[in-house]
């Protein structure tokens, strides 16, 4: 295709991108259109009303009208380039319900990615055409950037905390990964590709890569750790009892209460004593050091899929 060779096209390869785009090229064309506009303005004004010998320069009126004109459109215009960007924004920040959950762990000098059903690879991603994708998202060093342009979407990930992105891609094909922030001497190397594939075909691929899926590695985790000792269910244990917690809010020690999300579960892990649940003693020991951000991960996939236990009200 024609437009193939342009350097500066991207291939538009998400639901999101073309939302992107549109309103990429209306500050473009908006832009020059006032651009072009001030100058074509300038050049006649300058010629009609130049200097000329005999001609005094006369008085200079204002004009209620003309100025309540030129600020009324451009408020207008701000205002629906305001709106128009929120939008795209919100549709960004919320992923559909029936989301993918995959997970993304940054490392100098490579993406590690693990799949919902346990298949990991690095830097290179599988996904199965037209489902959304979430990627949870941490680093095991410094900073660093994912980025995947075809599909309009990047966000910083940061060592200690978890950032999310999601995407549904729109069309099959090989789609550049990138890190896009300074990591470091082989930054320009932390790349990868993401390989759009049509259902079956990834059917196919996952199961010539088998794995525990997240929250089964987690489990197995959870009793290997020994966790189970303190947070078995039932009553009189040293830990709070996790099934089901997650997505909930629970009252903490000293007062305060804390929503129970992948960063407060991933808090407790390395710094347990920094928000104990009311009714506890702060007695759990710290496992930094003891679990790589891949494990805090699967452990967390664990703790998300406890269901309540039954006959509990919530
Ligand atoms: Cu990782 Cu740049």
């Amino acid at each position: 295709m024609f437009k193939d060779r342009l350097p500066w096209y991207l291939p538009s390869a998400s639901t999101f991108a073309p939302q992107v785009d549109a309103l990429h090229w209306f500050l473009v064309i908006l832009s020059a259109v006032i651009t072009v506009g001030i100058f074509v303005a300038m050049v006649f004004l300058a010629i009609r009303y130049r200097r000329r010998p005999g001609v005094a320069p006369g008085g200079i009126e204002g004009s209620l009208r003309l100025e309540l004109l030129w600020s009324f459109i451009p408020l207008v215009l701000a205002l629906g380039i305001f709106a128009w960007g929120a939008k795209v924004y919100f549709y960004a920040m919320k992923p559909p319900k029936d989301v993918m959950d995959f997970y993304v762990s940054g490392k100098q000098w490579m993406w590690k990615i693990q799949h919902p059903t346990g298949q990991r690879e690095i830097n290179t991603m599988h996904v199965p055409l037209g489902r959304a994708v979430r990627c949870t998202m941490t680093s095991e060093d410094v900073l660093h950037s994912f980025w995947i342009p075809a599909f309009r979407m990047k966000k910083d990930v940061v060592p200690g905390r978890y950032t999310e992105l999601w995407f549904q891609p729109t069309q099959t094909g090989k789609f550049h990964l990138f890190c896009a922030e300074y990591c470091g001497t082989l930054h320009s190397g932390m790349v990868g590709y993401v390989y759009v594939m049509e259902p079956e075909e990834y059917q196919r691929w996952l199961s010539g890569n088998v794995g525990d899926p997240p929250e089964v590695a987690g489990a197995k985790l959870f009793e290997n750790m020994r966790c189970v000792t303190c947070h078995a269910a039932g009553a009189g244990q040293r830990g709070p009892v996790l099934d089901g917690i997650f997505g909930t809010t629970v009252a903490l020690k000293g007062g305060g209460e804390v929503l129970v999300n992948e960063e407060y579960v991933r808090e407790s892990i390395l710094h347990p004593l920094a928000k104990v649940v009311n009714g506890f003693e702060p007695v759990m020991p710290t496992y930094e050091g003891q679990l790589g951000e891949e494990e805090i991960m699967q452990l967390v996939a664990f703790i998300k899929s406890l269901k309540p236990p039954a006959g509990a009200t919530k």
